[in-house]
């Protein structure tokens, strides 16, 4: 059989010739002797219009072949200029491979993002999310191809650990033992060194410090993989498992780091406007007017930056009314994110030198003894695309704020022995790969962007 895609994309030297195709029912018309089928074989956003006639010994079979039967179909691929369509095949064969019955929940007319939802398994088939996917596909495929490009070596990194990088207490526990009859210690606590891991374990909320120490050999490294949080925040941007890049270069600092994070979301945004024409076209038609224009405008400007200090002045001066507070100090929330890129700075921004206060124990103090270097990459219509900072790389300062927060050196040995045996600066970032599908897709709900969504109160499937 041959691709649908190739049919597109090579048109000139299939025409007039026999073809097989293979694929399922969009959607059947039939009259007394003649009748159309769309087909759709996935390998391409748009389906083929086959004809058929009552010659075929099964045309009553496939006259009344419902939507999303799967069938193969051989015929003649020829020209129709100047229709909607620039060819059709011509049936002289239809097998049908899996019928369909009426009750297939995806029938020709529109269904809310809701619905398809509760049918994950089925949603793929249709035009919306068999955009998103391909494109979730191509934009992941460009990421490795931008690291690769630049020799990052790519680090594979434990999802099950020890270690909170992020300190936020959100990780989801993993354990061996029997909830009911836990062994305990001489003071009655659950005993985990009698557990698999010897310790209390946990899914990973961030690669980050496993990925420093490959950092520290190969200079550029990244991760690509999955990371859990147990967020009960239920908000159309927070999901308890989602893909994270994490990339992390040695020598470097948050200038460096920026710039990193800048090109690499360029190189995407043009790799998928490049590579995915039709699903780009469609997304711009009817889930977010004018996407395709902000893209390319996206692609060819410099972000911004600003200092968290003066985006705070800008917030508490902008004279617009606030859900949460505003102060130095404060966290800024996605009320205060989404103002700032889309309606002061109206352009992907980032805010940098942060209080120490409210970002991780790892970040380099700032010689204002007050701030880190810490950088969060804020656009349009998502808040917070990217976090990242240049890292602590003097043991002192790292050993001292570490003492603040209540984390024991002997849990981070090994991280600390980074900065004793040729501690170099050295910075990275993390960038939420489902924000970014929904930034280029202009999908608003994370839902929609992740093939079997694990949200508050979702895990089938
Ligand atoms: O800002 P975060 O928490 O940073 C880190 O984890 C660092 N260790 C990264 C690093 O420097 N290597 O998370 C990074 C990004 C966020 O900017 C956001 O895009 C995404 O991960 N993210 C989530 N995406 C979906 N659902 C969630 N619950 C997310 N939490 C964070
Ligand atoms: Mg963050």
């Amino acid at each position: 059989t041959v691709a649908i895609r190739h049919l597109y994309h090579d048109t000139d030297k299939y025409q007039g010739q026999i073809v097989t195709v293979a694929g399922w029912v969009r959607t059947v018309r039939d009259s007394k002797t003649f009748g159309f089928i769309e087909l759709n074989d996935g390998t391409f956003f748009k389906s083929v219009q086959i004809v058929f006639e009552d010659q075929l010994e099964n045309f009553k079979e496939i006259a009344k072949l419902g939507v999303g039967a799967a069938i193969i179909v051989t015929g003649n691929m020829i020209l129709t200029p100047g229709q909607k369509q620039p060819f059709e095949i011509k049936a002289t064969e239809i097998v049908v491979e899996g019928s369909c019955p009426s009750e297939y929940p995806l029938q020709k007319k529109r269904h809310s993002f809701e619905f398809l939802r509760q049918i994950a398994h089925l949603r793929p088939r249709t035009n919306t999310f068999s955009a998103v996917f391909r494109v979730r596909s191509l934009a992941a495929y460009a990421i490795h191809k931008f690291f690769q490009e630049r020799n990052f070596v790519y680090a594979h990194t434990p999802l099950i650990t020890a270690s909170d990088c992020e300190g936020a207490g959100e990780m989801f526990r993993v354990t061996t033992l029997d909830p009911k009859n836990p062994p305990l210690d001489e003071n009655g606590e659950v005993n985990y060194k009698e557990d698999f891991f010897g310790k209390m374990a946990n899914l990973t909320v961030s690669g980050q410090l496993s990925a420093e120490t490959f950092a520290m050999a190969f200079r550029d490294v990244y991760t690509f993989g999955p990371t859990f949080r147990a967020e009960k925040s239920n908000t159309p941007r927070h999901a308890a498992e989602f893909w994270m890049i994490e990339p992390e270069i040695a020598f470097a600092d948050l200038k460096d780091d920026m710039r990193l994070a800048e090109d690499m979301v360029k190189f995407v945004i043009n790799y998928v406007l490049e590579n995915a024409p039709e699903e780009m076209a469609f997304f711009n038609q009817f889930v977010d007017k004018g996407i395709l224009e902000r893209l390319q405008g996206v692609a060819s400007a410099d972000f911004g930056v600003v200092d968290y200090t003066e985006a705070v002045e800008i917030l508490k001066t902008c004279g617009k009314e606030f859900e949460y507070p505003v102060y130095w100090g404060c966290d800024l929330q996605t009320e205060h994110e989404r103002f700032l890129t889309e309606e002061h700075f109206k352009k992907p921004v980032f805010v940098i030198n942060y209080p120490k206060e409210i970002k991780a124990f790892y970040m380099k103090l700032n010689e204002d003894g007050k701030t880190v270097a810490a950088m969060d990459l804020l656009v349009p219509g998502i808040g917070e695309l990217v976090g990242g900072s240049q890292r602590e790389e003097n043991l002192d300062v790292l050993l001292e704020r570490m003492a603040e927060l209540g984390l024991k050196e002997e849990d981070y040995w090994w991280y600390l022995d980074l900065r004793r045996f040729g501690g170099t600066r050295h910075a990275g970032f993390g960038l939420g790969f489902e924000r970014l599908i929904m930034y280029l897709t202009g999908m608003t709900n994370i839902r929609d962007v992740i093939p079997f969504p694990r949200t508050t109160g979702q895990a089938d499937f």
